[in-house]
């Protein structure tokens, strides 16, 4: 069965509270559930998760990568900082599609910068909680493990 891993970075844990001005008001549990019905009815094994540290994102990208699985990556404020996030994906070969929730490029200049952008399948940036729906329909259009 083909696998996809969606896996979201620091403070995304907040969605829902966190400037629902940019962020919208949903929470990463209603992202969880509209992708998990998805999953079912497409016959994939989705697995879903969030975690603040960095380190915790790297394990998580070489596990999917070295296992084959595909990858949804919100990598919140990492995008802008990580190489070593980068060099997960790179040294993984994971097949990764970046998703931000809001358009990072309409922002600070700080977040128009990301490590991981060229190192992704496909970037899917400024259309709210969206985007991880477009995401999760782009792998499937893709070949597994192409
Ligand atoms: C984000 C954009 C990042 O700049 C920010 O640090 C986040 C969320 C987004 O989904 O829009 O934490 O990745």
């Amino acid at each position: 069965m083909r696998q996809i891993h969606v896996l979201n970075g620091p403070n995304l844990n907040l969605l829902g509270r966190r400037e629902p001005s940019i962020y919208g008001a949903a929470t990463l549990a209603d992202i969880e559930s509209e992708l998990s019905a998805l999953a079912k009815k497409a016959g994939v094994a989705l697995t879903f998760s969030q975690t603040n540290l960095e380190g915790e994102l790297v394990a998580q990208i070489q596990n999917a990568g070295l296992a084959g699985a595909d990858v949804i990556l919100n990598a919140g404020a990492y995008t802008h900082t990580s190489v070593a996030i980068r060099d997960a994906i790179k040294g993984s070969g994971a097949r990764v599609i970046e998703v931000h929730i809001s358009n990072v490029h309409a922002r600070e200049e700080f977040r128009h910068h990301s490590y991981i952008s060229a190192v992704a399948a496909g970037i899917i940036v400024g259309f709210g909680i969206a985007g991880y729906k477009l995401a999760f329909q782009a792998l499937l259009d893709l070949n597994p493990g192409a």
